[in-house]
């Protein structure tokens, strides 16, 4: 259970803490300490300590952390353990992968349906779903009642699209369009996924690398 307020920055991690316990699920860990933990993440102990502390400790002195035990309350935190229904809005480049290649089943996500506003797109299959017209989207929704929207479409239509699939009951966006929604509704849960910060971020630290190296020269 949180303590209070749980900072963004703790909640991010993990996913991934949740990722790295699925692999030692998988590979038949039953437990784990939190040195080894934390030397296969490259994080230290006490910055994981510091974390689970923030929804109560889960590990035990002496044990260290119930590889499944953890996992599953990690899961329960990030509410993986809840069911959804996806959207996913532009069936170009990019939504095609995100359809064919996320596991949503993992975090309990079904993707419903795929739409695109392209005529010659509509009828299409991508990994055995049609592509829909956009035309008949606020039918669909009033029909499969969809939580989440995955708008993988141009920035131009995105603030307009989002707020009609909030009319719609849409409360979660997953949004790679290059439009940093700020919606303004209450509930509405919004992340933006920009995979050129995350290369930018490489750069930087490229750079910084380059500068370390340099120091060490002689
Ligand atoms: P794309 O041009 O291959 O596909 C976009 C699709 O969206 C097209 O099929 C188009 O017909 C459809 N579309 C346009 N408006 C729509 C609407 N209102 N409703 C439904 N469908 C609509 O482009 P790609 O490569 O798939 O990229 C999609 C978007 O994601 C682009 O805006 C691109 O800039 C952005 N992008 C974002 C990344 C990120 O890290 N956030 C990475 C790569 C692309």
């Amino acid at each position: 259970m949180p303590k209070g307020s749980v900072s963004l920055s703790v909640i991010r991690r993990l996913p991934r803490y949740h990722r790295f316990l699925r692999d030692l699920l998988a590979a038949g860990t039953v437990r784990i300490s939190s040195g080894d933990l934390s030397a296969k993440m490259g994080l230290t102990a006490s910055q994981i300590r510091q974390d689970l502390n923030c929804f109560g400790g889960f590990g035990q002195q002496g044990y260290g952390y119930n590889v499944k035990d953890l996992y599953e309350e990690i899961g329960r935190i990030l509410g993986l353990d809840q069911t959804h229904r996806a959207i996913l809005l532009g069936a170009g480049n990019l939504g095609r992968a995100i359809a064919l290649h996320m596991d949503f089943a993992l975090r309990g996500i079904t993707l419903l349906g795929i739409f695109d506003s392209d005529p010659s797109l509509v009828g299409t299959q991508v990994g055995g779903m049609p592509v829909r017209d956009c035309a008949g989207l606020a039918d669909f929704c009033a029909a499969h009642r969809p939580d989440i929207a995955i708008l993988c479409i141009p920035k131009e239509s995105a603030n307009r699209t989002a707020a009609m699939l909030v009319r719609h009951g849409v409360r979660g966006f997953w949004n790679f369009s290059h439009y940093d929604l700020a919606l303004d509704y209450e509930g509405i849960a919004v992340e933006n996924v920009h995979l050129g910060d995350s290369l930018s971020t490489l750069c930087f630290r490229l750079k910084e690398a380059g500068r370390e190296s340099e120091s060490l020269v002689p």
